[in-house]
């Protein structure tokens, strides 16, 4: 983990000059997957991995990058800011600036250094934790207060039209407003969003299968279309519903002549899934850890299932770790097709948990998994430059 006075020290000895510093954390869902962009609900939590920007004001238009990780400096003009043609790590920045302007925000040129922590590729939303952290930076460098659903909504569009990636509303969201301790409850319709606490006795184990995920493969693009099909069809017999989120298991049914299979079991996956949220959401508040389990389980089969976005080695890393003792419930995260998965486990197992899950899944596969075991985390911030703690 970073601390603010590094960054600090990193931005000086590339730019010469004082700076502050802002991080924005990664996040992991525990239960509503590909939910967001059907208007539906989900529960994610935000983790201890963060992006770190340090940024200081510019007197041009001017954005100079460096991205600690890919050891690269880019500029660009903020008058010329355009969706570019190529996958570059500097899309996700660059293509927040161009959502403030967008959204009418005057930015200030500004010289950014950003130090990712959050794992690339596996589902955990470095690509969120980048933008919301640069969104925050460019803000307060530019003088405005940070209306942090705004950010949010921003940092989506700057993926959906800049980079290219129609993802949800999720994984910016939960940056932005994550509690420690807590999960978020929100309702991607109308982003209201209630904080459901963690018990103290309950880890999140993520495990990281190893298999790079690859959201902009376009088969996240496809399911959203397939998703967008089924509401087109299902709303010849329900005129009311706007999405998938306004229809019930039973009027999915019905007309299923309408829908070829592979639809109807795309709208089944996100249908079945909100409900499971909002049980698991009950379950949560009533202190019955015992019922997330099989929700949990639920979930994963019918993102392996009706789906189709789990792969071997994640169906595998779930099968492992509900036979361990000490664990509450086991699914994959994130868009799927590699990654993570997120497992609740009762505290004192943990360390045990962490051992035999590594060991026997290095035995199925040859792969050896990360494993972090985290707790729910605060969302965005700047940061005081002595200290890890947040300035405000
Ligand atoms: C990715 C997207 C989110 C969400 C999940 C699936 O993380 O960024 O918006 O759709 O996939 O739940």
């Amino acid at each position: 983990m970073k601390t603010a006075l590094q960054l600090l020290e990193s931005f000086r000895s590339r730019f010469g000059t004082s700076s502050t510093v802002y991080r924005a954390p990664g996040r992991v869902n525990l239960i509503g997957e590909h939910t967001d962009y059907n208007d539906g609900f989900v529960l994610p939590a935000a983790i201890g991995f963060c992006c770190w920007v340090a940024a200081a004001r510019r007197s041009d238009r001017k954005l100079v990058i460096h991205s600690e990780n890919f050891n690269e400096t880019v500029e660009a003009s903020l008058d010329s800011l355009a969706p570019p043609s190529k996958k570059h790590w500097a899309n996700y920045p660059l293509g927040v600036a161009w959502a403030l302007e967008k959204s009418g925000k005057r930015v200030s040129g500004a010289n950014l250094f950003i130090a990712g922590e959050v794992p690339l590729g596996a589902g955990l939303s470095s690509s969120a934790a980048v933008e919301v952290a640069v969104g925050f930076a460019l803000l307060n460098q530019s003088g405005y207060d940070v209306d942090r659903t705004e950010l949010a909504k921003l940092c989506q569009r700057a993926e959906n039209e800049f980079v290219g990636a129609r993802v949800g509303i999720m994984d910016q969201f939960v940056s932005c407003h994550g509690r420690a301790g807590h999960a978020l409850l929100l309702d991607c319709r109308s982003l209201e969003f209630e904080l459901v606490k963690i018990p103290a006795d309950v880890q999140l184990v993520i495990c990281n299968t190893m298999v790079k995920h690859e959201i902009d493969s376009g088969e996240y693009n496809a399911r959203r279309a397939e998703c967008e099909e089924g509401v087109r069809k299902l709303r010849s017999v329900l005129p009311g519903i706007r999405a998938l989120r306004d229809a019930t298991i039973a009027q999915l049914e019905e007309p299923r002549g309408l829908l070829d299979q592979k639809v109807y079991s795309r709208c089944r996956h996100v249908i079945t899934e909100n409900d499971r949220v909002t049980k698991a959401v009950e379950a949560f508040r009533h202190g019955d850890l015992q019922a997330l389990g099989p929700l949990m389980r639920d979930s994963h089969r019918s993102l392996r299932d009706d789906y189709q976005v789990s792969c071997r080695e994640l169906d595998l890393m779930t099968e492992i770790a509900v036979a361990q003792p000490g664990v509450i419930g086991a699914r994959m995260t994130g868009g799927g097709f590699g990654g993570c998965t997120v497992n609740l486990v009762e505290a004192p197992a943990a360390d045990e948990f962490k051992r035999q899950v590594s060991a026997q899944y290095f035995e199925k596969t040859g792969k050896r998994p990360e494993i972090y075991v985290s707790s729910a985390s605060e969302g965005a911030r700047q940061m005081e430059a002595d200290a890890v703690r947040p300035a405000i």
